[in-house]
């Protein structure tokens, strides 16, 4: 075994030298296409991804073989994008709390209540001309995004139940590692802890945090809901995952080859967003059911009025999310006032001065779908718990973010490592 994790770390090493030198090629001639993420092999992004490497194989099946890597098995996100900074690997999913350092445009995701309905988000996010223009923001930084993926709404969990933001009055709860994310939970009244995602259900478990915030497939896939038991319907954000590409490996690809990704891209987003409104409905069902969580309703308004003041910030402190977040407003307007879906029409609002723009309208509630009883319940989906999949963190105590500052923690491009510390490898597909 031992051997063996040894023969996986060295190739895996023999990859970096590789691609750090622009030689990509291995074993039979074909290249092979290594994807990051940190899901399980259940997860709409794994079942997305698994599309994405049988279209690109169908088309160029001789030349290329993509292997994708869940679980965090080459490290949490923001080890993973430095991995595809660096040519070790081509790819990673990873959402765009993560992508902030690299390209502050991505902030604006991290803003609370910034869409007003899934159907806008969806739109937003689906408009693939506008997107392009954000997707290239991190070319300086050596990759570009691909496509986006569906990620959900993101409410808070906890071991108590929350009913209003004086519920979080001093509990310490784990957010994304973004400073807006922290400025948000403070703004709840909670006591912000960023940590990354594969650390959380230990830190739960182990009472160094008492809840945290994500989707409905946390609870199952992730299984916080083992160690969470109240689910609140904050509906605070809805954060994209992005699949992102080394840019060197794209920008070298012949212009039919460099076609044949794109297309694997949104097919693989096509295929994960209807496998997302799938499995949220059955997520809940299955937390609800086998796991023993309560699901709450909660009044958003006093949520809403708590940040209010983080999102004038926001737009006040990072001048380059304002023409994105003017654009999705005009998204959100479009879809409140019942326009159809076209990619032309929407016409972004430009709000009077910036800090007016942040007082929005009372947005109107996010609809979060339900799981219907006809569905028949499948079994929760296996999947490790964090600390068997990364050897082991060590969670010994929660970083409370006392400023928003706090949390900066990705590496420059200029100081990322190039030989990954992974234990082991395995490929997942
Ligand atoms: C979701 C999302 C991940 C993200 C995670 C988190 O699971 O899909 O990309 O890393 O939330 O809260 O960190």
């Amino acid at each position: 075994m031992k051997h063996l994790k040894r023969i996986l770390i060295l190739s895996l090493c023999l990859v970096v030298l590789c691609g750090l030198s622009g030689c990509i090629s291995v074993g039979d001639g074909r290249k092979i296409i290594r994807i990051a993420h940190a899901q399980s092999e259940t997860h709409p992004e794994h079942i997305g991804l698994l599309k994405f490497k049988e279209y690109v194989e169908a088309n160029l099946g001789d030349k290329y073989e993509v292997q994708i890597f869940p679980n965090e098995l080459l490290g949490a996100a923001q080890k993973a994008i430095e991995l595809t900074q660096t040519g070790a690997i081509e790819f990673v999913v990873a959402g765009t709390a993560n992508l902030e350092t690299f390209a502050d445009v991505y902030e604006v995701f991290s803003m609370p209540y910034l869409f007003t309905s899934e159907e806008a988000y969806h739109r937003a996010m689906n408009n693939v001309d506008y997107m392009q223009t954000i997707y290239e923001s991190t070319d300086e930084a050596g990759f570009r995004v691909l496509t986006w993926y569906d990620a959900g709404t993101r409410s808070f969990y906890a071991k108590k139940p929350i009913y209003t933001p004086a519920d979080m009055k001093g509990m310490k709860m784990r957010v994304q590692q973004s400073p807006a994310s922290v400025s948000m939970a403070q703004a709840f009244g909670a006591a912000a802890s960023p940590m990354s995602f594969g650390e959380v259900y230990t830190a739960i478990q182990q009472n160094v945090i008492d809840g945290a915030e994500n989707n409905e497939l946390a609870l199952t896939n992730n299984k916080h809901g083992e160690v969470a038991k109240y689910y609140s319907y904050t509906k605070h954000q809805m954060v994209p995952d992005m699949l992102i590409g080394n840019l060197k490996f794209l920008q070298q690809l012949p212009e039919e080859e460099y076609k044949i990704f794109e297309e694997a891209a949104l097919l693989s987003t096509q295929v994960e967003m209807e496998e997302w409104s799938k499995q949220v409905a059955e997520a809940k069902q299955i937390a609800q059911e086998q796991m023993g969580v309560q699901f709450i309703d909660v009044d958003l308004q006093p949520f809403q009025e708590a940040v209010a003041g983080v999102q004038q910030e926001m737009l006040a402190e990072n001048t380059s999310i304002q023409e994105l977040y003017n654009y999705i407003q005009g998204v959100n307007q479009q879809v409140q006032q019942g326009i159809p879906e076209t990619d032309t029409q929407v016409t972004p609002v430009v709000p009077e001065t910036p800090a007016a723009s942040g007082a929005q309208a009372t947005p109107v509630v996010p609809e979060t779908p339900v799981a219907s009883d006809a569905q028949a319940t499948p079994a929760v989906p296996e999947m490790p718990a964090a600390s068997d999949v990364q050897a082991a963190p060590a969670v010994p105590e929660a970083p409370v973010a006392s400023d928003a500052q706090a949390v900066s923690e990705t590496p420059a491009a200029s100081d990322v490592q190039v030989a990954p510390q992974v234990d082991s490898v395995q490929e997942g597909n």
